[in-house]
């Protein structure tokens, strides 16, 4: 997904390109390795240990990028407007931060149920867990995990924190997997649970429609934008803005009477509508990868 990724963007000689979720660098670095000798890299993180291990990794590129800890719904606010060649948003968690167990991300190791991305942060998902009550936790299961028993889990959730607070991964998912238990089932009962979590605790969603307009804001004119997505509700958010963005004119109420359309240039195109998946290749090579899709645009 990413060489495709990759190869839509094109980096060339001398060419501006950013990258929001630049994570260990290595996308970053094939990026700057493209552009060389004089092309120009903005990448950022929300997690500041990403940032140090790109700073680290592209330190042979010292003088051609400029790394900032922060959410890339702000890439605005600090890379020039119409400067970009391409924009590069690899979406979701890195590897790193599920496999480190403080970081709280995952049920398969015992940490703190923690999951920010920016520690910096104040809401962790503990807070989210002990705190929100069973309605707010039920809709967060149901609308961003896709949760089934979403209302069933809130509920004793809820009676569970009134013996005792939620403060690790294993007890949140010792609980689910009581309630929700296997059943020979292939994925672990409290992957959505977890899912939904910390998309919620880090407003990914939010973010990520935030981040799109910035990037609109910073890319030139033909400069192409590439979004690696992990889940439908990310995926459908970049496919409406790419369908509001590429047509040729608006309707206000949100809803698309043809009588009452306003004409307008479009600001993009797609150029790759359809979303790319992984072919069997990746897929075997890195199994976490079978949920990825690929959208690319183009700024006009
Ligand atoms: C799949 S990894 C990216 C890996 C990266 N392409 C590389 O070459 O190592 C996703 C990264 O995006 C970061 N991230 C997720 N949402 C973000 C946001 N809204 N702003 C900035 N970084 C974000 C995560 O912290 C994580 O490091």
């Amino acid at each position: 997904m990413v060489t495709e990724a990759l190869e839509a963007l094109k980096p060339r000689p001398g060419g501006r390109y950013a990258d929001g979720t630049i994570g260990g660098g290595g996308h970053a670095a094939i990026i700057l390795a493209a552009s060389s000798p004089t092309g120009w890299l903005f990448g950022c993180d929300r997690d500041g240990d990403a940032v140090e291990a790109a700073r680290a990794r592209l330190a042979e590129f010292a003088g051609r990028c400029e790394i900032r800890q922060g959410n890339f719904a702000e890439l605005a606010d600090w890379v020039p407007t119409a400067s970009c060649d391409g924009v590069l948003l690899d979406l979701g968690v890195s590897s790193r931060q599920l496999d480190s167990a403080e970081r709280g991300f995952s049920f398969q190791h015992d940490g703190p149920l923690d999951m920010r991305m920016d520690t910096r942060q104040p809401l962790t998902a503990a807070e989210l867990v002990n705190g929100a009550d069973a309605d707010e936790l039920a809709k967060i299961f149901a609308e961003l995990g896709g949760e089934r028993d979403a209302r069933r889990l809130a509920k004793a959730i809820v009676r569970s924190r009134e013996k005792q607070k939620f403060e690790t991964t294993r007890q949140l998912a010792e609980l689910i997997e009581s309630i929700s238990p296997r059943h020979g089932k292939r994925a672990h009962p409290a992957t959505k649970v977890f899912q939904s979590l910390r998309i919620a605790v880090n407003d990914e969603l939010g973010s990520l429609k935030r981040g799109l307009a910035a990037v609109m804001k910073i890319l030139k004119p033909g400069g192409r934008l590439a979004v690696i997505t992990f889940h439908s509700l990310e995926d459908r958010l970049v496919k409406d803005f790419g369908r509001a963005r590429s047509r040729d004119y608006t309707f206000t109420g949100g809803v698309d009477v043809p009588e009452l359309r306003e004409p307008r240039v479009p600001e993009l195109k797609w150029v790759t509508r359809k979303a790319l998946r992984p072919g069997e290749a990746e897929l075997a090579d890195n199994p976490r990868s079978r949920s990825a899709q690929l959208r690319v645009m183009e700024r006009i």
